[in-house]
């Protein structure tokens, strides 16, 4: 038996709505033949594609057989048998299209971060709330292998105590000049919603908090390293938000946190994160897919002597943590889960006040850059 749901999908014509969400999640749960319910029965999308762009969204809608598109956001809200609202559009949009979707009674899912700031983003989550409708944010990096493998040692009790987690994430952005850039440009300009800290510390918040220990203070140091970038169209502007940060993080248990973000930054690691976990029965190193590990009674012993070259090699005791299971697309991996929350009620952790929490990290450490100091992150009230 088939089961259709209706998701009216805003934001699809940019580089996330298109790739992560519309063609490796819902056109792949479509192709795979509809989610398997509990039931069951087999829950297939039928999503109808929103975008300011006529010609951009008819041509995509044809080019991957989605036979419903439209212009008109207010008009495809009003329709009672689409219930599920996406939205990966620009953020400083989000709460304001949020808040028509929810008053049209639509479960809500959407991109991080959920606002521009957080009494935007609580201000939403509130109003979901009284509503009574469903809500989830994307929190994509929980559902990468390597991450998906350091959380299963955490709760394993590999680790022993967790003394320290460090994260490096990033990659050279190009200024677009010679080489054309590989984001999109609002992200370099400060008036367009864009930085790094805005962008990233809604990753790190719920990567620590799930992965490692609740995060209860921040302090954080940013950069704008490169002034000038060309945009999409090659025409150059001042790109004046922070392209780096470098943050140092508190948590539960007293557990020091370091993660450095940088756009301008060469990779010479295995991935573009990592994050090195070290605890006192044991280590790891986890990047995007793979994770490896070092227990206490495999540590090398090493002496500091520089008056003689170094004899071991360090990468030699390492073991790879094996994958034990499939591993889906983690944005698909959460668009069902949500799916599954929405029509029988299956467990979602996700909501849109976990989403706040994001923006509230970033926004703490924005005031930590501004007042060169730490500060705390309180609790919000639900
Ligand atoms: N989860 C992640 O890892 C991740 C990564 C990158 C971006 N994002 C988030 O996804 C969202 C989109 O980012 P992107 O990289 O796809 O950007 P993008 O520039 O490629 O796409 C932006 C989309 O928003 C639409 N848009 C822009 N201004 C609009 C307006 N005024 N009204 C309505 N629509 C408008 C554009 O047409 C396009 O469809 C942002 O909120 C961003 O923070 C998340």
């Amino acid at each position: 038996m088939e089961q259709r749901i209706g998701i009216i999908m805003n934001g699809i014509t940019g580089r996330m709505g298109l790739n992560q969400h519309l063609i490796r999640s819902v056109l792949a749960i479509r192709d795979m033949g509809g989610l398997p319910l509990v039931d069951g029965s087999k829950l297939m999308p039928d999503p109808i594609l929103v975008g300011r762009n006529k010609q951009k969204v008819e041509e995509i809608a044809k080019r991957l057989s989605v036979s419903r598109f439209t212009t008109d956001l207010s008009n495809a809200l009003e329709n009672t048998d689409d219930i599920v609202f996406f939205d990966s559009s620009t953020t400083q949009m989000r709460v304001e299209i949020l808040k028509k979707a929810i008053a049209a009674g639509k479960h809500i899912y959407c991109e991080k971060p959920v606002s521009e700031n957080l009494q935007g983003a609580l201000e939403i989550a509130r109003y979901a709330k009284q509503k009574g409708v469903k809500n989830g944010v994307v929190h994509d990096k929980l559902y990468l292998p390597g991450l998906l493998k350091l959380k299963r040692l955490r709760d394993s009790g590999f680790f022993g105590r967790i003394i320290s987690v460090r994260g490096e994430f990033g990659y050279w952005v190009f200024d677009g000049e010679m080489i054309p850039a590989q984001r999109p440009s609002w992200n370099y300009r400060k008036n367009d919603g864009g930085g790094i800290i805005k962008d990233m510390l809604c990753h790190w918040r719920y990567v620590l908090d799930n992965v490692v220990a609740p995060v209860k203070s921040v302090s954080c140091t940013g950069q704008v390293n490169i002034v000038e970038r060309w945009d999409e169209a090659g025409q150059k502007y001042i790109s004046d938000a922070d392209d780096a940060a470098y943050a140092l993080f508190e948590l539960e248990g007293g557990i020091i946190a370091q993660i450095n973000s940088s756009w301008c930054v060469r990779v010479k690691r295995e991935d573009l994160v990592t994050f090195q976990v070290d605890g006192t029965l044991g280590s790891a190193v986890a990047g995007l897919h793979n994770c490896s590990t070092q227990h206490h009674v495999n540590t090398p012993k090493p002496t500091w002597n520089p008056d003689q070259p170094q004899n071991i090699n360090y990468f030699d005791h390492w073991e790879p943590v094996p994958d034990n299971t499939e591993f889906k697309n983690g944005f698909q991996s959460q668009w069902e889960e949500f799916l599954r929350h929405v029509v029988e009620d299956g467990p979602w952790k996700y909501d849109l006040y976990e989403g706040a929490k994001g923006v509230q990290l970033a926004e703490c450490a924005l005031q930590s850059w501004k007042e060169r100091r730490w500060v705390d992150v309180p609790e919000i009230e639900v």
